[in-house]
Formats: C-alpha cells, structure tokens, sequence
C-alpha cells in the first residue's frame, strides 16, 4: 500500500483520471491531506518533517540536539530562508548522529497546537534542543538568543550550534567528539588510551572554528580523530614547527607527524583528505573490497578500467537495460509514458554519442515512434523495432549488461543507477556541443523518463523534488549541463553513508580535488567554492565524444549475427504458427492433450528456472534506505526475463501502480476459455485418463475453478499464454501457487473486478452445467461438439 502510494506521488498529475479501485482512492485521499498541509521542505532536504505524531519522539529525549525550525509556509520570509535551512542540511549532514535538523509548518492546522505549545509567535524561528531534553522542555533556556536573532546563511548557522553544542549542557550528546583545545598533555598520552591509526591536529587561532568544525565532520569515520590545538599551546606548535594557522598534521605514536597537503587550507578540503586516509573508514560499515579479491571473484571478471573516464560499454548497458527491461513494465505505453518515451528517444538519437550501428538502431526507433499516430503503442511492437526486425542493415541495440566504469564490488552495488547517470551527463553535455536550441530539452527528456519508468521509485520522486524545485532555473545549455552536475552532486551529498554506497566508490562532490584541482577553491572565509567556470569545462571534457573510452564493446559483427539469430528464431516460430492455424484438428483430444502436456512440462521447468532467479530480484526494491539488490541488481536473471516479456512483466512491477485497464478481463474469451477446460475435462473423464494429466491433477489441491478464475483475473498475461499453449489448463496452475499468494500481496485493487468476474463466471456456470446435464443426459455421445472450441484455442 504505502509502496502504491509512493508511485502515485510521484505522478505529475496527484489523482489520475482512472481511479476505479479502493486503494486508489485511499492513495489519492492520503495525497490530498499530504497536499493540503504541503511545506517548504520534502523527504529529499534530509530534513526531519515534524507532525505532531512524532514531535515528542523526535525532540524528547533524543540522543542527538536538535535544532528545529517552526515556519508558516505563506510567510515570505521563511520561504527566503529555506534554502539556506536546507543548504545547512547538507553542510552539517556528518553531524547527524550528533545534531539533527527538524521543521514543522505552523501554517498547517493540525500543527498549531504544537507550535503554541512551543510558544512559537513569529516566523521563522529556530530552537536548539538539547540531546535528551525531557518531555515537556521547551527548548533549552540558552536557546533564547537563538530563537530571536539568528544568523541567516549556512556559516553562521553552523558556527552557533557549535557554540550551542559546547554549552551543551549534561547528559553530553554520546555520539559528539570532545570540542575543547587539546593540550601538549593530552596528546602524549593520547595513543595510550585511544585506539585510533591517525590524529589530525588542527592549528588554528581561538575563534577558528575548522578543528570543530572538522571534528564534527568525521566523527562517523573510524581509525581517525581530530583535536583542535590553540596557536597558543606554544609547547606542540614550536615542537610541530607550526607557522600557518589554520594547517593539519597527522600525529602518530612515537612522536612523528607530517603536514597534511592540501589545495588551500580549509575545512572541506583537509575534511575531503581526512576521510581518504588509509584505513579510515566509516563506523559500521563494510570496509573496502581490495583489488585482489576483486579479480578473484569468481562470479563475473572484473575489468580493470581508469576511474576517471566514462566507457561506451556503460552507457550501452544502460540503454538496453532502461528499454528493454525498464521500459518493458509497461506492455502498453500511452499516455503520459508514451510522450516520455518519445522525447528520451528523441533526446537520445540527437545526442547519444554511440557507435554507427546503435545509432542506425537509435534513429530507426526514433523516427518509428514519431510515426506512431494512435495513442498507444504496445511494447511487443516497440521492441520489435528496437530488436530490429524489419532488418534493416548495420543497425542494432547490443543486448545485456557489461558494466566497465560502472562494475560495483558487489553485485547489488552500483551498475545500472550509475550508468543513468553517466548517460544523462553525457547527454546534456553532447546537446551543449551539438548546440541544441531548447536548454531543457535533454533535462525535461530526462525528467519524465526518470518520473515515468526509472524503476527506483523514491529515487525518481527524489528527483522530481529537485526537478520541480530549481529546473526553472536553466535557461542556457551549460546551466542545463551545470545543473545536473550539483544535482547530482546533492544526491552524492545525501547517499553518502548510505547502505547503497559501495565501499570501493564512497561518494563526494564530484569531481574530486584530485581529479580537477582548478575546479576547487576556498572564499577568504574558508568556506568551499566551486569554480563554476572550471567545472563546466571540465565537464565538457570529461562527457565529450571524444574521451568515452571504447573498451570492452562486443564486436559490431557479433551484435549484429546475434541479432540475424533472434531474427531468425522468431520468423520461425512465427511460421510454426501459422501453420499451427492451417493444421486441422483431426485428432482426438486425447492425443492432442499428451502432447500438450508434453510440452507444456518442457516450458514449465524453464519456468521454474527462472522463477528461482527472479526470486531473488523480485523484493529488492530499493525501497528507503535498503541497499538489497535493486531493480538492476541481476542481470543474470534478465535473459530469463526477457525470454518471456510477451508474458509477464519484469519484476519490478512489483514496484508500481499496474496499469487498471491490463486487468480489465475478456469476458467473453474467459467463459469461453472456462467453457472449453470443463468441456475438456468432461471428455477426459469420460475415457482413461492420460497419466501425466492425471498426476498433475493429484498435485492440485485446491479447487481447480476457483484457483483459475483468480489467476486469470489478476494475471492477464498469463492468461495470454494459457492460450497458446492450448490444454493442460488444471496442470499450469500447480506449479503457480505461489504466483498466486504473491497476487493477494499485490493489494486488494483488483478485488472489486474479481468480485463481479466471479459472480459473473458462476452465474455462467449455473446456466453451462444446466445446458451440459441437459445436453448429456440426452445425447450422451455429444462429447464431439467441443472439439471446434478446442481448435479454436490451439492456435
Ligand atoms: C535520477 C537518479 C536518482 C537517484 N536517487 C537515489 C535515491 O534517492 N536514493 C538512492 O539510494 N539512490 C538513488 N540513485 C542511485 C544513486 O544516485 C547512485 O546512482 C547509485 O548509488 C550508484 O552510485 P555510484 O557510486 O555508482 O555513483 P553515481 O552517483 O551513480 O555516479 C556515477 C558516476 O558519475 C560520476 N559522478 C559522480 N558525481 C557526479 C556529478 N555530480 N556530476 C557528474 N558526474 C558525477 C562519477 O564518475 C560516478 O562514478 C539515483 C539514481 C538516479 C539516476
Ligand atoms: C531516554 O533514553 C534512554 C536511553 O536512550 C533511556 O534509558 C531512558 O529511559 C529514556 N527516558 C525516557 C524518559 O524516556
Ligand atoms: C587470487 O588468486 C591468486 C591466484 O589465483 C592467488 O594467488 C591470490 O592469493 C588470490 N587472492 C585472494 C585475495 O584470494
Ligand atoms: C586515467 O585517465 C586520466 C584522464 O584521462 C589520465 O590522466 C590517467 O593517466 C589515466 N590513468 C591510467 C592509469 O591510465
């Protein structure tokens, strides 16, 4: 449900045209009071949102001070303020464990009462609580400078909670490092008493406030800490030989130290280097996978690649996955999907850099879609183009995943996401050296792919925020290429630390100091600047055409013998059907039925094959925080997939809302359909029984009807296949038991539809059984008549 509700948030339009189910309404009621109370922060601010369900949970009590913002959404004020509140999430982000940020809308009826308690009178203000202050505290007595007259940009914010913090009054929030100077004494015998491989000690003046500052930042990181020392405390600075304040030094036992090298001396600078020292990692997370074991691994080789390049054998991967897997969760595109789906081709055959064949392949696709007139297109259809089935010469979509630049050092890690990333920079950065003529055109291209098909939902309502947010803002074709950089860069910001970062790729702001020194500089304050100018031209380079490196393709030749073989197999298996159609079905159904069965048996167990594969993909969503494989974990399972996409959708279904006209049932062909399984089931009866029908119907051991009328209801696509494999329809279910449970898990959308197909179906019945004992008990031999519906369905 929650999982529902979170797919149609994320929908442009809040509450879609057809909203013929319960859930439906239930999600599109939750929108409406999710609306009703909309704020000036979202769940991607990294922002804790208070209502007055867990005001007293977050504030009392807590471990970590809290610094809370009481706004009224209307008030201009607040709503200048709140990108600096944010900007200040994301400086402070290392804080966390030690200092959470909060807000909480008093413009929202059901918050005012929290707001009066609080004695809130004006907007915005702001309150420091202390780590576990009691219920009913209003914030802390020397918070009320705070509340009044606090600075407005992120610096000033940040040096106040320090000063907050070091009044802190006790119990100390646990997971806050000492703030103090350290002292000549303390440092003697520090490595006696803590087990750390670094210390970094900062020289710098008392009203500094970097050694705090960095302090604070890596207090999640293990095998480090940092001691702020005073010019002062003459006794270390003239043993150390310190002439710059502020400068680092890793101290190590035994007395020895060196200066830490650093682009300018600041904190996000000396913070960047710290976190990279050998051996630092971050508390409680698995520590990086050497190399060594790497190459070792003996499930999929590990390609050596440069880091900081960007290799075609990603962005083809991303491509095949985004259209043949991601795309094809939708057997049908219309609507809004079909739009998005022509503007990301559209975006793609201008400025994929690809080889001459994916883009023959590309352009091929592109200019079928802007053919397409109807309002829909089915996705057998689009991937009929995109398999190139019409032959046209020297084009093809390679097929499957070799990740080079994106490889994760484990199999959930990384890949897919990555790659979607690295296409969306490229192409913002081709369409800036093509010279498109709309800004936008790639970002908006990329917006409604990621809103529409991206398979991580929260991910896409992530970036929908920043989308809905700040896209407004682009206006040039570099600002476009820029603003992907920082946005993608704000997600780095929130996901580091996150189980989703894979140890051997922590993620910063890109690019790294050592990757492009030019592009980082630091204001006179100290404070961290980015060379805008610098960055985008290293952008333009690092995304250009000519620097994707082309390791690692699969030979053109290859792809395209491949595709001659698909193409092959297809026109075959088209030509077996159609003579299927011309065969006249002359034999007795028995027969008919054994071979079926036959098989039948052959499909089921390479179903199971892979039912076991997708076993493993189909609940790891990267729903929240959890890193468990995502959509794209598996590759592996993906030729399985794709073997039967005519069938069933992808897993990741799971994920969204389905489309409600899918399961719209052919009344008609349904009842037909059961018609012909009980006519089929008469006449078997009526003879020997073949053996292996017989054993399949021990295995069912539920009621065979009630079993098939929900199957069908719920899974129209299995449906489709019970056709074409004419018979055996009491043995398929067997083996789909858990299908089924795993269908009332869906949810109970369906349920009204099941309801009527049910009642509908048994009144049928009642008038079948009635018409059939008639028919039998008159003409006991009759068993022929349903022979037509039989051939009807074999084909
Ligand atoms: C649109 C989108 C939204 C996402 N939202 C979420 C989310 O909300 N939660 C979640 O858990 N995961 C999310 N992800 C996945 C996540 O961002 C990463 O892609 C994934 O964790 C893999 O990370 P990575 O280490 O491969 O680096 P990625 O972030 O995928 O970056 C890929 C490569 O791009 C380069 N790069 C890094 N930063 C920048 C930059 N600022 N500008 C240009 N190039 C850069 C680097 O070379 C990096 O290796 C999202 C992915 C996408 C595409
Ligand atoms: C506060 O939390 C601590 C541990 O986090 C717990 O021991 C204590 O009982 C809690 N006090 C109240 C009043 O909830
Ligand atoms: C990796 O394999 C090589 C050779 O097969 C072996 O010498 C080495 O010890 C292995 N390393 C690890 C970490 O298993
Ligand atoms: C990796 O690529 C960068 C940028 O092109 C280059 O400077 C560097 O030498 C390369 N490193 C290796 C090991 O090839």
């Amino acid at each position: 449900m929650a999982r529902r509700c979170g797919r149609a948030t994320s929908r442009f339009t809040p509450c879609p045209g057809e909203m013929e189910t319960l859930s439906g309404w239930l999600c599109c009621s939750l929108l409406l009071v999710a609306a009703a109370q909309a704020g000036l922060y979202t769940a991607s601010d990294q922002i804790v949102i208070l209502s007055p369900a867990d005001v007293e949970a977050v504030l009392w009590n807590s471990s970590a001070a809290t610094v809370v913002e009481f706004y009224a959404s209307w008030c201009g004020h607040c709503i200048a303020f709140s990108p600096v509140f944010k900007g200040l999430a994301r400086d402070i982000k290392e804080w966390k464990p030690a200092v959470e940020l909060a807000a909480i809308n008093c413009a929202a009826e059901e918050n005012r009462k929290v707001c009066t308690s609080y004695g809130i009178r004006g907007y915005p203000t702001l309150k420091f609580f202390n780590a576990y202050t009691k219920a009913g505290g209003n914030g802390t007595k020397h918070n009320e400078t705070f509340s009044l007259d606090f600075p407005r940009d992120i610096r000033g914010l940040r040096h106040k909670i320090i000063d907050q913090l070091e009044n802190h009054a006790e119990p100390w929030p646990p997971a806050c490092p000492p703030l103090e100077p350290t002292s000549q004494a303390e440092i003697d015998s520090f490595f006696e008493t803590n087990n750390v491989r670094h210390l970094a000690l900062i020289f710098e003046e008392a009203r500094s406030y970097v050694g705090r500052e960095l302090t604070l930042d890596l207090l999640q990181f293990e095998n480090i800490a940092v001691r702020r020392v005073l010019n002062t405390e003459e006794a270390l600075v003239s043993k150390l030989g310190v002439t710059t304040f502020p400068s680092c030094y890793l101290y190590y036992p035994g007395g020895n130290f060196t200066r830490l090298k650093v682009k300018a001396e600041a904190r996000a600078f000396y913070s960047y280097a710290l976190q990279r020292l050998p051996g630092v990692v971050r508390s409680g997370k698995p520590a990086p996978v050497s190399p060594d074991v790497l190459n070792n691994n003996t499930e999929e080789v590990w390609r050596p690649f440069n880091r900081s390049r960007v290799y075609m054998a990603d962005l083809e991967s991303t491509l095949h996955y985004s259209l043949r897997v991601e795309v094809a969760a939708h057997t049908v595109i219309r609507g809004e999907a079909l739009i998005s789906l022509r503007n990301y081709i559209a975006a793609l055959a201008k400025y994929f850099p690809g080889r001459p064949v994916v883009m023959n392949l590309l352009k091929s696709v592109n200019s079928w879609l802007q053919n397409q007139t109807g309002s829909e297109i089915s996705y057998e259809a689009f991937e009929g183009v995109l398999d190139n089935a019409a032959q046209s010469p020297d084009a093809a979509l390679p097929e499957g995943q070799r990740w080079v630049g994106c490889q994760g050092s484990r199999p959930h890690l990384r890949r897919y996401p990555c790659g979607v990333w690295t296409l969306f920079h490229v192409l913002t950065v081709q369409a800036k050296n093509a010279g498109g003529s709309d800004p936008q055109e790639v970002l908006s291209a990329m917006r409604s792919y990621v809103h529409v098909f991206f398979g991580c939902r929260l991910c896409a309502e992530h970036f929908e925020n920043m989308a809905r947010e700040s896209l407004t803002e682009v206006s040039t074709l570099s600002s476009a290429v820029l603003w992907l950089w920082s946005r993608h860069n704000q997600v780095n910001n929130r996901l580091a630390g996150d189980l989703s970062e894979d140890p051997n790729f922590p993620k910063i702001q890109w690019p790294s100091p050592e990757m492009c020194p030019a592009c980082h500089t630091a204001k006179t304050n100290g404070d961290h600047l980015w060379n805008k100018e610098k960055v985008l031209a290293f952008l333009l380079s690092h995304f250009a055409a000519n620097s994707i490196v082309k390791d690692y393709l699969e030979d053109e030749g290859q792809i395209l013998a491949k595709q001659k073989e698909k193409h092959a197999v297809r026109q075959e298996r088209k030509a077996r059907e159609a003579s299927d159609l011309m065969t006249p079905p002359a034999s007795p159904p028995a027969v008919d039925e054994k071979q079926e069965e036959e098989e039948e048996e052959g499909e089921e167990l390479q179903e199971e094959e892979e039912e076991g594969g997708e076993g493993a993909v189909a609940p790891d969503e990267m729903v929240g925080k959890t890193t468990e494989p995502g959509p794209w974990a598996k590759p592996e399972v993906e030729a399985g997939r794709r073997r039967r996409q005519a069938h069933r959708k992808p897993s990741i279904v799971g994920m969204r809302m389905r489309d409600f006209r899918e399961d719209i049932v052919d009344l008609d062909s349904f009842v037909n359909q059961y018609y012909k399984a009980k006519a089929m089931q008469l006449a078997a009866s009526s003879r020997v029984r073949p053996r292996t029908l017989q054993r399949k119907e021990e295995q069912e051991s539920g009621p065979v009807f009630g079993l098939d009328i929900r199957l069908d209801v719920v899974q129209p696509e299995k449906w489709l296949q019970k056709r074409e494999l004419t018979g055996g329809y009491f043995s398929e279910e067997a083996s789909h038991r858990g299908r089924w449970m795993s269908v009332l898990s869906i949810g109970f959308s369906k349920v009204d539809i099941s309801l009527c197909v049910i009642l509908y179906v048994l009144s049928s019945l009642c008038l079948l059984t009635m018409y059939l004992f008639f028919k039998n008990r008159f003409k006991p031999r009759r068993v022929k008549i349903f022979l037509p519906y039989t051939n009807e369905y074999s084909n």
